[in-house]
């Protein structure tokens, strides 16, 4: 599989690493709906056997579970993957509530219990989950850089954060990456985000580069309208009207143009995410082996110019059907 060096850092990742949010399962304010563990650890291994060489969870997503499964599919195999989790975001556990909390002492809390979780001693690659509350990003980032000389983490990274808020942070610590949201439904990073990491050599993770599924032409409008109260994405806008005829004509399109060239929807997606060479990886989920095994056929993939100008001129559709 194609691999890219993340920023600065000596770590070079697969452009398709494994995210672990979705098998962190339901039953939360984020959930993606029921899932079963045993299946979650034949995914995660599906993806390494297939090349996938990184893994990114966070302690919120299952509020614990996807880091726990996460720890338990790699027992035998932590030395070959590169473990990517996250602090910021904590919940009390009767209660079940998130809230956002970036002191030092929780940060270093965080790591304790994400490490416990993992099964590990030591973590990749280390988020700021959200820069929430603003003023606390400092006092988070300084905790990190701490537990970096400790030997608990190897490399501080962000994630959703601005880019007055990066060169705020970058004056303790030096960013590896950066990891936001983008797909061909959410382009906020092509303006400002993507020429600034490329311009201070920090590396690029990006989210959802299926906008949760919903690229991959199996989302279809009965799926979503049947999905469970605990999966997140009933509630998304992107997955309600007015903006779902569009993008469920977006998906159809992708499909069709995928299929010219014996592929996927879900693999256009992918492969569009990463056309940009600043873009280091991209992050995709999967619940299922199948789908994991599928997903790894996005790397390597060049779009060429008639394909991106098909894809343009479909973009330029949704655009002009969503005034
Ligand atoms: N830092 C942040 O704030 C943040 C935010 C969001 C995500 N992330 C990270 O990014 C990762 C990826 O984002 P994401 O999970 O939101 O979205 P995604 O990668 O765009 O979509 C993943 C979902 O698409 C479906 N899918 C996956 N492969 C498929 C295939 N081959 N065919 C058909 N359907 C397929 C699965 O759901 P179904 O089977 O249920 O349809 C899967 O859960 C997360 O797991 C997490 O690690 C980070």
């Amino acid at each position: 599989m194609e691999k890219r060096r993340l920023g600065n850092s000596d770590l070079m990742v697969t452009t398709v690493g494994l995210g672990a949010w979705a098998i962190g399962g339901g039953e939360y304010a984020f959930g993606w709906g029921s899932q079963d563990d045993r299946n979650s650890i034949r995914t995660i291994h599906a993806a390494l056997d297939g090349g996938i060489n990184w893994v990114d969870t966070a302690p919120v997503y299952g509020l614990g579970r996807s880091e726990t499964v996460v720890g338990e599919a790699l027992k035998n195999r932590r030395s070959s993957v590169i473990l990517s989790t996250k602090c910021g975001l904590v919940w009390d556990p009767e209660t079940r509530k998130i809230s956002n909390n970036l002191s030092k002492k929780s940060v270093t809390a965080e790591c304790e219990a994400s490490l416990k979780r993992l099964q590990t001693d030591m973590i990749d690659l280390y988020h700021i989950h959200w820069p929430v509350p603003d003023e606390s990003i400092e006092e988070a980032w300084e905790a990190i850089s701490r537990l970096i000389e400790k030997g608990s983490i190897r490399y501080a990274a962000v994630s959703n954060f601005s880019p007055s808020q990066m060169d705020r942070v970058s004056k303790i610590h030096e960013i590896t990456s950066l990891q936001p949201p983008y797909s061909m439904i959410e382009r906020g990073i092509e303006q400002e985000i993507i020429p600034y990491c490329r311009d201070h050599s920090i590396g690029l993770t990006v989210y959802s580069p299926m906008q949760a599924g919903l690229l991959t032409g199996k989302l279809t409008r009965e799926r979503i309208e049947g999905l469970p109260d605990d999966d997140w994405r009933k509630k998304s806008s992107h997955m309600r009207e007015p903006a779902l005829s569009a993008n469920l004509e977006l998906a159809e399109t992708l499909s069709s143009l995928a299929a010219d060239y014996g592929k996927t929807a879900g693999q256009l997606a992918v492969a569009w995410a990463l056309r940009d060479p600043a873009v280091t990886t991209a992050i995709v989920g999967a619940r299922r082996p199948e789908q994991a095994q599928q997903n790894i056929g996005a790397s390597g993939w060049k779009l060429d110019e008639d394909l991106a100008e098909k894809i343009d001129q479909a973009l330029a559709r949704r655009e002009k059907q969503l005034k």
